[in-house]
């Protein structure tokens, strides 16, 4: 599984050219550690550009350029071309596969499976994308006429979209905007996370050669300096940033017209689970589990708050943890590995924080102690929790799993009302009176309600957003088309000497939006 390193990326993708960049680098260290004689170090993989305001500046006006204000080559092409741009680059970037992978394996410390799974789903969700456009050309291959107006109604793009996605789904969460952006006929400014970002070099080469000049501009560096000055020039109409509500808001704010932009937003989330005294105890513990420990706890999505039935709390912590003292802690490529680094040692600082305040406040550490070494962190289990500790209030993002007793279900209820946060929530139960009663007013709360089952994102065809501060707009195959488009209508009285023009032009294929052409 090694790597040739170190990978010195020096390149970066500007108006259809990889231009070269002699400045300043930003070194690129592994979650995974390695032994050398007595001293055992992150291991360096390499470095990226550290783009100048100025670099990223250039690529910026090599998008608004190629969008031209909408009269660009890009988003005036027909859509079934567009369509092939985007299939020639799935071709392409399927030939890295294997060094994506590793690149993932390394960079954020995923593991074999789920680095596989991130590839391979987002490349399905490129796939399903192209199918679900298709079918939005064809139902707009039409004119209708009402009330004496013939119109042809379709969806036509934004203009020049930021996309940024976060380092624990670095290719797919990316690619949830960037492809369906890119395919609407939107041109790009695409900037890597700060950790899983070596994963795009082998990139640019495909975005290259599959999108005509400007299309996609991929840009490196520290956010304050490149994306703040973008941001402030006023010309990103969309901005797509998965990431922490806090350089959400900041993103936004150096926006000066912020009510031209556009904001397609994931944020932070903090997803409860909910199990009732008669719950099905195995189901539940095999379900949080993975729901508050896959990929470490390092999901959205993660489960990030227990509220456990008195009545069976006990039991419910005893199963838990002796099911968590079964999972393989080890190196992403190991057979069967659940448990992997976390990004860097302040993030497990961060988690020590947490646990030492709770303990502090009477919880207790249920699992098998406090275990840290370097980048790795030992899941933690909480208990009891109480709603004053910190654990109960921030989203912790790694493998602190606080479990909070409850007698009325008033607990979790007024603290899922209470809450930033409106993601998704797991109800645990089985019967279905008191399942309604709970499962009415958490519609409102949050925007998702599983049942005796975890919270995930997928399936890609199923709608995922979140109500307060989780996320604005909707994503989903369908959804995130309609995201980053606006529907545009051609429209003319109904009379001889219109319909006569509108046949000719039609017939002659003289124009891309005014046609009835159907894309099988
Ligand atoms: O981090 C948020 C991801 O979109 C969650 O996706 O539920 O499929 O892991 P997932």
């Amino acid at each position: 599984m090694r790597l040739e390193w170190p990978l010195n990326q020096t390149t970066y993708l500007v108006n259809g050219e990889i231009r070269s960049w002699s400045g300043p680098a930003q070194k690129i260290l592994s979650p995974i550690h390695l032994r050398t004689g007595d001293s055992v170090e992150p291991c360096l993989l390499g470095s990226v550009p550290s783009l100048s305001a100025e670099a990223a500046g250039d690529a910026l006006q090599a998008a608004v350029a190629a969008y031209d204000s909408g009269r660009g080559p890009w988003p005036t092409m027909a859509v079934a071309e567009r369509i092939s741009c985007v299939e020639h680059f799935t071709r392409l970037v399927t030939e890295k596969r294997h060094e994506v992978i590793r690149l993932i394996m390394w960079e954020i410390a995923k593991t074999l499976a789920d680095a596989t799974k991130e590839f391979d789903r987002t490349m399905d969700y490129i796939r399903d994308t192209l199918e679900a456009l298709k079918e939005l050309d064809r139902a707009a291959s039409r004119f209708e006429i009402k009330e004496g107006i013939i119109a042809q109604i379709r969806r036509s793009p934004l203009g020049v979209v930021l996309c940024m996605g976060p380092y624990n789904y670095p290719l797919n969460e990316t690619f949830a905007t960037l492809i369906p952006a890119l395919v609407m006929g939107n041109t790009c400014l695409l900037k890597p996370p700060r950790f899983g970002v070596l994963l795009y070099g082998p990139m640019l080469e495909a975005f290259q050669k599959a999108f005509p000049p400007g299309v996609v501009n991929v840009i490196y560096g520290d956010g304050q300096t490149i994306v703040g000055p973008i941001m402030q020039t006023g010309q990103i109409d969309v901005l797509a940033f998965i990431g922490s509500s806090r350089v959400a808001d900041v993103l936004k704010k150096a926006h000066p017209h912020p009510h031209r932009l556009r904001a397609i937003l994931g944020m932070g989330a903090k997803n409860a689970a909910i199990v009732l005294p008669d719950a099905n105890l195995n189901l539940a513990v095999k379900e949080c589990l993975t729901g508050s420990l896959s990929y470490n706890g390092q999901r959205c999505t993660a489960l990030k708050i227990l509220f456990v039935h008195k009545s069976i709390a006990d039991r419910f912590v005893e199963k838990f943890t002796s099911e968590l003292s079964q999972m393989i802690c080890g190196m992403p490529w190991q057979d069967k590995v659940q448990i992997t680094p976390l990004p860097n040692e302040e993030h497990c600082d961060y988690m020590e924080e947490l646990v030492a305040d709770a303990t502090a406040k009477g919880a207790r550490i249920a699992s098998a102690g406090l275990v840290r070494n370097r980048s790795f962190f030992q899941p933690a289990v909480l208990y009891p929790a109480l709603l004053t500790m910190r654990i109960c209030q921030e989203e912790q993002f790694g493998p602190v799993v606080p479990v909070v007793p409850f007698d009325s279900l008033d607990l979790p209820i007024n603290w899922i009302r209470e809450s930033n946060f409106g993601q998704q929530v797991s109800l645990f139960g089985t019967d279905a009176n008191v399942m309604s009663v709970l499962i009415d007013p958490m519609v409102n709360q949050v925007c998702r309600v599983n049942i005796n089952s975890q919270c995930q994102r997928g399936p890609d065809l199923f709608p995922f957003t979140g109500r307060k501060g989780s996320a604005e707009g909707t994503l989903s195959v369908s959804d995130a088309l309609y995201q980053f488009s606006i529907r545009t209508l051609v429209a003319t009285k109904e009379n001889a000497e219109n319909k006569a023009l509108l046949k000719q032009i039609v017939h002659d294929h003289k124009s891309n939006f005014l046609s009835t052409d159907y894309i099988f």
